[in-house]
């Protein structure tokens, strides 16, 4: 599969793994909602790292953009994370109210986020990455980093 495929598979796990956290938020089985959450968390940061390490560095080698697209999804991964910690507190406390609404927040903002890296990055990655760094970082990517 080619480096987008995999990618854009990786976004709809998480949010498949995000609507069973939301369901058991809603139902309020909490043990089953901090299980579900925590792996929705765990996915959704390493695809993260995985771009931000990986991804992007290789992007702005290729390019020599550093101050464009790259930096903008940064910064909505820092955005996203700080979210998703504050929704972590909410579940401890098993504050459905507070939960729900900052994952409205959260998920709006990372449709939009997700929906310019499949537009946009990934495929400007695929046409702009010399041979030797894509087959590397699809390589990365398949080992599961
Ligand atoms: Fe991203
Ligand atoms: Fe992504």
């Amino acid at each position: 599969m080619r480096l987008s495929q995999q990618l854009t598979q990786q976004h709809r796990d998480c949010d498949a793994q995000y609507s069973q956290s939301e369901a058991a938020v809603a139902k309020e089985v909490w043990q089953e909602a901090k299980e579900r959450f925590a792996d929705f968390s765990d996915k959704t940061l390493q695809h993260f790292h995985y771009e931000e390490q990986h991804l992007f560095p290789a992007f702005e080698a290729a390019t020599g953009i550093t101050e464009g697209p790259t930096k903008v999804m940064r910064y909505e991964h820092e955005q996203i994370h700080k979210l998703i910690d504050k929704m972590k507190e909410a579940l401890e406390q098993e504050d459905k109210e507070v939960f729900l609404s900052l994952g409205e927040s959260m998920m709006i903002l990372l449709q939009q986020h997700n929906m310019k890296e499949e537009q946009m990055l990934y495929r400007m990655c695929e046409m702009q990455l010399p041979r030797e760094s894509y087959e590397a970082v699809l390589k990365v990517l398949e080992q599961g980093a």
